[in-house]
């Protein structure tokens, strides 16, 4: 497995001027704010908030969570669980949540319920990719590129821990590789 080489997608120059053109908005958007908390999704989003963050030119400080999916039963927070929560205490502060991909939803919408419980000045997603259809309905404040529903790899994605550091967004071939569980 991570042996074949993925079909491009979304080429890296795109993902670049994407960036770029995210940043603008944020800044923007975030005009008034003494200072944002990019709250980056390990570990998938770790190269998107890498290069989102050397774009952005507003005061920002950088922390990360980690998330594992439950193995079985289901709770009302939709099978995700923090691992490894944020070192900075995000409550009165503006927080962006920066996510890899939007696929169900419920990664998203667990992590948007659980820090809005901590009342911070403001909460908002990034997310770089978004898959066609969600099972939980979320709203994206910040996206950089809508997909088709393939397995994608690449730009911190992987495909059973291969490919993250690909420089593209590529889609794995499934007749050369299976879907992992
Ligand atoms: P959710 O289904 O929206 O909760 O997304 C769950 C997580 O699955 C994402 O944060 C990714 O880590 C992972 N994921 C979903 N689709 C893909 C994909 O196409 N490639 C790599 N990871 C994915
Ligand atoms: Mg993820």
């Amino acid at each position: 497995m991570g042996t074949a080489q993925p079909r491009v997608l979304v080429p890296e120059g795109d993902i670049g001027r994407r960036i770029r053109e995210l940043a603008a908005t944020i800044e923007r958007d975030y005009a008034g704010a003494d200072e944002i908390v990019l709250l980056g999704v390990l570990r998938g989003a770790f190269i998107f908030l890498a290069d989102l963050a050397r774009a952005l030119s507003i005061p920002r400080r950088i922390d990360f969570i980690a998330l594992s999916s439950y193995e079985n039963g289901s709770n009302y927070a939709g099978g995700v669980r923090l691992i490894m929560d944020s070192r900075i205490n995000v409550t009165g502060r503006h927080v962006l949540i920066v996510e890899d991909i939007l696929d169900s939803g419920r990664t998203l919408s667990y992590l948007m319920e659980t820090f809005e419980a901590r009342h911070p000045a403001s909460l908002k997603c990034c997310v770089l990719v978004r898959k066609p259809t969600q099972e939980v309905q979320i709203e994206v404040d910040y996206l950089g590129f809508d997909i088709p529903d393939d397995w994608v790899v690449g730009y911190g994605l992987d495909f059973g821990d291969h490919y993250r550091a690909l420089p593209y967004i590529g889609v794995v071939d499934p007749a050369e590789e299976e879907k992992p569980g």
